[in-house]
């Protein structure tokens, strides 16, 4: 006997478009360039200070999925004070606003709000002041970047040949906020949204990407398996589900390594493996779970039914 759950999120992609165009007859090259007097404008110590203030004060105060009621009054007040206009609440807690003409080409830029269920240890000014919660994950970051942008863009709003929608997206962290926004219909005219993360490994400065899919889409599964418990040294009167459910696990390791296409990255990992706690008892049952990751949606489809055909099936 044993049950399941499986749950999935969607695969982000990330679009590259030309953002703001110089004249028509501009090349390339020079559309893709960032206009200097943006540039001059992100470089003032007032720009700079402001977003190092507002990044502090975020990640001070962090709030979990569809709870970022703080930061979406913080994001708020900041658009306000810079006179772009809003819709709120979207999918809760999110905001979007808009800078331009209000007329199409839509562009978006997104950034992600939630935090993370983690004690911060590293002792500084602007440490957590909320016990268990952190952005360990660079959403305040992220926050303060589109902020940035936003004041940028705002200052050069008459260049602007479209709209600009700015997302700010709750629930990244396994709640699915991304799809509660599409869903809610805010980014129907977008015909180009750009979103990024950051990263420790790259350099201060430097911003990396590349086409194509850039992260993969995730997965959840988690299984119990019940067998039946017993002493540990007359096995033959239990059925020992620790076996079982290493069994499952090796199979499940058959996936990537033995069915997948090697140049389509893709990934199984059972992390959580739960049951007994005696040297001498088999227990009654354990419970194994883990993540999967795919860059297509059909690989993603299919490792979700090749797990769900792996795991033991309800037997009711
Ligand atoms: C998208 O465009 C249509 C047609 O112009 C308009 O009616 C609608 O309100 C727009 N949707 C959003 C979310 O801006």
């Amino acid at each position: 006997m044993a049950s399941f759950t499986l749950f999935h999120l969607s695969i982000t992609i990330i679009f590259l478009h030309v953002l703001v165009s110089a004249t028509p007859s501009s090349s390339l090259s020079e559309q893709l360039s960032i206009p200097t007097h943006f540039l001059d404008f992100a470089k003032k110590s007032e720009t700079f200070d402001w977003m190092v203030k507002i990044r502090r004060k975020i990640h001070e105060y962090p709030e979990l999925l569809y709870e970022e009621y703080k930061t979406s009054e913080l994001i708020r007040a900041e658009l306000d004070k810079l006179g772009i206009s809003y819709k709120h609440p979207v999918a809760e807690t999110g905001v979007i606003g808009y800078i331009g003409t209000g007329n199409a080409p839509f562009v978006a830029l997104r950034a992600d709000m939630d935090a993370l269920p983690m004690q911060e240890m590293v002792e500084w000014e602007h440490k957590s002041k909320v016990p268990g919660k952190m952005h360990a994950c660079g959403h305040d970051a992220h926050v303060t970047m589109l902020l940035g942008a936003a004041k940028i863009l705002k200052h050069h709003e008459k260049d602007i040949q479209g709209t600009i929608v700015l997302v700010f997206q709750p629930a990244e962290e396994g709640g699915a906020g991304a799809k509660r926004i599409i869903e809610s219909g805010a980014l129907e005219n977008v015909s180009a949204i750009f979103g990024l993360h950051v990263m420790p490994y790259i350099r201060v400065g430097e911003v990396a990407s590349r086409s194509g899919a850039m992260m993969a889409a995730s997965g959840r599964f988690e299984a119990t398996i019940t067998g039946k418990g017993g002493h540990a040294a007359i096995p033959q009167h239990s059925v020992d589900p620790i076996l079982a459910a290493s069994n499952v696990i090796i199979s499940l390791q058959h996936l990537v390594s033995r069915e997948s296409d090697p140049l389509d990255s893709q990934v199984v990992t059972v992390a959580k493996f739960q049951g007994g706690d005696a040297f001498n008892v088999i227990p009654d049952s354990v419970t194994i779970g883990g993540t999967f990751r795919a860059f297509s949606k059909e690989s993603f489809n299919h490792l979700k039914q090749r797990i769900e055909e792996k795991l033991p099936k309800v037997d009711s």
